[in-house]
């Protein structure tokens, strides 16, 4: 069968990460007879010199032409010094707003063979940790009005966090949902001892869990939620949140596994279409050097083989070949222990083709 790709490549290591990762997805289809078709369109700071804007309308056109995206990362020190609403992260609120992705899934995994690469006592994350935060995406606070304004006593600017119970409910079903799947656990974030919005938040959560007797539900504050992912990590399964509470607890979930450039993700909209991109940003310092990890990338490919395209023994045939490539004990820069060989981008990609 034939999978149509938009591919948007982007600044820093993204184009080096999305070039293994087709390679990748080219040996899937050639093994399992699939054709992925691959159309690249600029987004971020690369769209922004060659167009003026981070992100053209002929991108958001052949992204929902496209099955899927698959993106490697926007920004650089380039473009830092433009003013908030052209920098090229707005290339990503654009898209996930245009595209409806509203449900953004963050696993954070501890890999076997990575452990000692955690922060945490060996003793909290014994026997591995997979936790995974399904963040909203097109609403709340990120999305909400906002504006800075004269008043008599200077400048002032808001940010409007907003919820509607619409919201709140497909968000809260993506999680059990998916909870189901796993430990039919859920942790819902919020911070409904202050905030009105937080209130719907819980009570439309606790309705929505009354359709899913097997999952056990508990509700944590986000300065609590925070302060637990250190102390035991593993008490969580799938832990469902606001936009901004999931921007700030996804990143702290996935340095507790000690290995963030390792970790993919999906943001997807109603039916099987998704935007998959690694969480990792574009890293302009090693950027062009053959130094990033590819593996990100590569493991929101199959991600993206799983939840869009429903090909779930070829997702597994990529995460084996990952698995494998680390087992042989293969390091690229950011995940190799002082002293270790390193290998680079294309090598690393190269043993992964080689692995399925
Ligand atoms: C993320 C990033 C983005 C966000 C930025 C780059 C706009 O931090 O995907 O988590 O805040 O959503
Ligand atoms: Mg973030």
């Amino acid at each position: 069968m034939d999978y149509r790709i938009a591919l948007i490549p982007g600044d820093g290591i993204g184009p080096e990460v999305i070039e293994q990762t087709v390679r990748v997805l080219d040996k899937i289809g050639n093994k399992y007879g699939h054709r992925f078709l691959f159309t690249g369109v600029p987004a971020g700071g690369c769209a922004i010199d060659g167009t003026g804007e981070c992100l053209p309308a002929k991108t958001i056109e052949v992204c929902r032409e496209s099955d899927a995206v698959l993106l490697g990362a926007v920004g650089g020190p380039k473009w830092d010094h433009l003013p908030g609403k052209e920098r090229p992260e707005m290339a990503l609120l654009g898209l996930r707003g245009a595209l409806g992705l509203f449900a953004n899934l963050r696993p954070a995994i501890l890999f076997e063979q990575l452990a000692d690469a955690c922060p945490l006592k060996p003793e909290l994350v014994s026997g591995g940790l997979d936790i995974v935060v399904v963040r909203e995406l097109t609403g709340g606070i990120y999305f909400g009005e906002k504006d800075t304004v004269q008043t008599a006593d200077g400048m002032e600017a808001y940010d409007v966090e907003r919820y509607s119970e619409m919201e709140v409910r497909r968000i809260a079903k993506v999680a059990f949902d998916m909870a189901m799947k796993r430990n039919r656990r859920v942790t819902s974030v919020d911070k409904a001892n202050v905030l009105e919005s937080s209130r719907l938040w819980r009570r439309v959560v606790t309705e929505v869990a009354a359709d899913y007797p097997e999952v056990e539900l508990n509700h944590f504050y986000v300065d609590n939620a925070a302060m637990q992912l250190v102390r035991e990590p593993k008490q969580f399964d799938v832990i469902v949140t606001s936009n901004i509470f999931g921007d700030i607890l996804s990143d702290e979930a996935s340095q507790v596994t000690g290995s963030i450039g390792m970790l993919p993700s999906a943001s997807l909209a109603t039916g099987n279409f998704g935007m998959y991109e690694p969480v990792h940003g574009s890293a302009p310092d090693i950027a062009g050097k053959d130094l990033a990890n590819p593996m990100a990338t590569i493991l929101s490919a199959a991600m993206m083989l799983r939840y869009t395209f429903g090909l779930l023994e070829e997702a597994d045939a990529v995460e084996a070949a990952v698995g494998s490539v680390l087992s042989a004990g293969y390091r690229t820069a950011d995940i190799a222990k002082e002293g270790e060989d390193i290998i680079g981008t294309k090598r690393c990609g190269d043993l992964i083709v080689d692995a399925i």
